[in-house]
């Protein structure tokens, strides 16, 4: 049985549909992600999760409960949100033992599990500090103690990390990952950042305007992208749309304006004349000199615009010969070797059919 699931949940502001029948179903244990775009109703979704927020149709239900009349501090799921909300005036002891107080437990069982919640966040020795004595990455962790403390089956963390820089996010995304293994518990984790969400979860539900996309593992996700939207917010790609103009033995044609007709495998055959798209990264773009590239189902000459030396790889953007501007991703592998090609060069692009992914082109 699903944990966490989510059916036919919509939330209406006036008009404008922030959740637009999102059905979800999340395992016990998992790491579970909304990610999106800023407004696309992750935090409004994660709202009616947690009881602050009704939704307008569908159930929320956690175990087979159905969690509609259960007011938010019933529930047993807590919440960490971006901004870190810790007391300003209590201890790092007080904040922790808070929701134990409330829950009523027995005062001389508090210190012991105060204790082993700031054990599991690398806080023993930050007990008696106040909120202002502590950097933003131990503000969070704080928080995730606070919210953790009372055994909650579920826990909610809304962009926990955005406030902090890119240093130790990368340090909190490493702990978080350890923390949510060791506990146990499912986390249901909002983001706009794609590396974050690939790098932490379990599983990702991808969100535009209210609407699920697609949900799947990360690397399902980053390579096996099902909508055009899908592919581009996931990671770097190029989207080379046009019409179907054949399907044959699960190869489509898809003519691309300003580039050429373009071949590509597709699993489920899409109809002649659908609106269609390749997404194929960057990295699986070859570059050579013009007439030494080796066969390949797609070639198209271009010349090169620009690049972007990355230290071990080098991204070159490139136009072809009709105009279509493309991105080709070259690994400096071989020693002493950081920059094949120069503005200017004159190239061969291409790929195999099975590089490219065909997505669907919901934007047409
Ligand atoms: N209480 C509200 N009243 C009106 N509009 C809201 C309210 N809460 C959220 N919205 C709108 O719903 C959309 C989704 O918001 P939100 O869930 O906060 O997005 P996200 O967390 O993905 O950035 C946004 O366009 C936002 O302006
Ligand atoms: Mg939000």
């Amino acid at each position: 049985m699903a944990h966490l699931e989510i059916v036919d949940v919509t939330r209406r502001f006036g008009d404008f549909l922030a959740v637009d029948r999102v059905t979800l179903s999340i395992a016990v244990g998992e790491f579970f992600t909304l990610l999106g775009p800023s407004g696309c109703g992750k935090t409004t979704l994660l709202r009616m999760i947690a009881g602050f927020d009704q939704p307008d149709g569908g159930r929320i239900l956690l175990d087979g409960k159905d969690l509609a009349d259960l007011p938010p501090e019933e529930r047993p799921v807590r919440t960490v949100f971006q901004s870190y909300a810790l007391f300003p005036h209590m201890t790092v002891q007080g904040n922790v033992a808070f929701p134990l107080k409330m829950a009523k437990t027995p005062p001389a069982e508090i210190p012991a599990k105060v204790a082993q919640m700031l054990e599991g966040v690398r806080l023993s020795g930050f007990a008696g500090r106040f909120p202002h004595e502590l950097s933003g990455g131990q503000r969070q962790r704080v928080a995730i103690a606070r919210a953790l403390v009372t055994h909650p089956t579920l826990l909610l963390l809304d962009e926990p990390l955005a406030a902090l820089d890119a240093k130790l996010r990368e340090e909190m995304q490493i702990e978080l990952i350890n923390l949510q293994r060791d506990v146990g518990i499912t986390f249901v984790y909002v983001t706009h950042d794609q590396t974050e969400a690939l790098a932490l979860s379990h599983r990702i539900a991808v969100m535009n305007k209210g609407r699920v996309e697609q949900v799947d593992e990360p690397d399902r996700l980053y390579s096996f992208p099902r909508t055009r939207f899908v592919a581009d917010f996931i990671g770097t790609c190029n989207l080379l749309a046009g019409p179907v103009t054949d399907t044959t033995d699960g190869v489509a044609t898809i003519a691309v304006s300003n580039l050429g007709p373009v071949v590509v495998a597709a699993g489920v055959a899409p109809a002649q004349g659908a609106a269609g798209a390749v997404a194929l990264r960057p990295e699986k773009v070859r570059l050579a000199a013009p007439g030494t590239a080796a066969a390949a189902a797609n070639r198209f000459a271009g010349t090169i615009t620009g690049f972007l030396y990355q230290g071990d790889v080098t991204m070159y953007m490139v136009r072809a010969a009709q105009g279509h501007p493309m991105e080709a991703l070259l690994a400096n592998s071989a020693s002493g070797l950081a920059k094949f090609f120069e503005v200017g060069d004159a190239v061969e692009m291409s790929w195999p059919a099975d590089a490219g992914h065909y997505v669907e082109d919901e934007t047409r």
